[in-house]
């Protein structure tokens, strides 16, 4: 593999680096020292720093020479309220906080490429250097744009990169379209009236009317969406009663709805509320359903897919670079990035993750010997997205 040399004679010190934030595990828009740390090794570098955006976020901006083109390479810093099982040293040194999803590695991969490339330069244009927080459930992505990203720092393109447990290590995967799904949220309170429970038909009971609507709400995906058209729609709350012999008045229901396209999504709405209403209807009772929109599909576009498949390939040989992997049905916020900017997001192989070793389990931890391997794919990629008048 032709990692850059300056980043594998930086090694030691990303690994280091890595080891440190991992030790330090910081939750949702709580990543005060990491956010230190980052903008610390950044200035260092003589990048640019600007602070503040959703709270802990740091962007570095980095000129060379006079092209106005910009571009902007995007890390996710938080961890997860997890309690880590490792025994090794750099395990989480805090109770119910753990990096179980290696954005300790993404965080340093892209420092050692800011780094490489601050100190070579050789690139035209602009690179922004995104380390936003919360990329798990509270959408820093999302944050980070509301409050002014693409405006204060204005960018043509923007790109991501997540480690892939299951993947060989340092092999990529990179896919034209979705690559992750969307990942919404929804309540359904069933009102009923409490009765005995020897006298049902004094009542009307919102534990039958929920399991009706737990069947029926599994029909949206087998018979109102286009079978080819990929969706989950799980129930995985059921709350109500308190005793053997009392029907309830209330029973809520909760779950995920997960698709990538936005007309599936919209019609699983529907498709949910429809539902509710004709079961509601038919047993008597009240069906309310707060369906809460999250994180939208990560979709990649087609130029920026090809050009990194192209850099990846470069850097770890065509027959290392997947472009024919299934997508997966878990969620990312750089999604929302996706939507403001053409961009591109990938896999990088963190090994074949033995032993449990998977993202969010409690023995995960990220494999540093594709430290260089990320950084270098960093660094390569800003200086083909912006090449030198010379070619150079
Ligand atoms: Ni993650």
């Amino acid at each position: 593999m032709s990692v850059i040399a300056g980043i594998q004679q930086n090694r030691d010190r990303l690994v280091a680096l890595r080891r440190d934030i991992h030790a330090h595990p910081e939750t949702a828009f709580q990543e005060w020292r990491t956010s230190d740390l980052v903008a610390e090794v950044l200035a260092a570098a003589g990048i640019e720093v600007h602070r503040g955006l959703a709270g802990t976020g740091v962007v570095g901006m980095l000129r060379a020479g006079g092209s106005e083109r910009a571009v902007g390479l995007r890390a996710d810093m938080d961890a997860l309220p997890l309690q880590e099982q490792n025994p090794f040293p750099h395990r989480s040194r805090f109770d119910g906080r753990m990096h179980g999803c290696g954005h300790d590695g993404h965080t340093a991969m892209l420092l050692g490429a800011a780094e490489y490339l601050a100190a070579t330069r050789r690139f035209d244009g602009t690179v922004y250097f995104i380390f936003q927080p919360a990329e798990e459930g509270e959408g820093g992505a999302r944050v980070m744009i509301e409050q002014g990203l693409f405006q204060r720092f204005p960018m043509q393109a923007v790109f991501g990169m997540h480690n892939w447990p299951g993947l060989a290590a340092g092999q990529f995967a990179v896919m034209a379209g979705p690559m992750m799904a969307s990942a919404d949220q929804f309540e359904i309170a069933v009102r009923g009236r409490g009765a005995h429970a020897a006298m049902p038909h004094q009542g009307a009971d919102p534990v039958v009317a929920g399991s009706a609507l737990v069947q029926a709400l599994q029909t949206i995906p087998s018979r109102t969406l286009d079978p080819l058209d990929a969706a989950v729609v799980s129930v995985t709350q059921f709350h109500a009663g308190d005793a053997y012999n009392v029907i309830p008045e209330r029973a809520v229901l909760g779950g995920t709805v997960r698709a990538f396209r936005p007309e599936v999504r919209d019609a699983a709405e529907a498709a949910m509320e429809r539902i509710c209403n004709g079961i509601a209807a038919g047993f008597g009772v009240e069906a309310d359903l707060d369906y809460r929109r999250g994180y939208p599909p990560t979709v990649n576009s087609a130029a920026e897919a090809e050009l990194c498949r192209a850099v990846a390939a470069d850097l770890v040989g065509e027959a290392n670079v997947r472009a024919d992997l299934r997508p997966s049905m878990g969620a990312e916020d750089f999604s929302f990035m996706l939507q403001a900017r053409p961009g591109c997001y990938v896999w990088l192989g963190n090994g074949l993750g033995e032993g449990g070793c998977m993202l969010h389990s409690p023995h995960y931890d990220f494999n540093d010997d594709i430290l260089p391997i990320g950084a270098s794919y960093w660094a390569r990629l800003a200086e083909r997205l912006l090449p030198t008048p010379s070619g150079s």
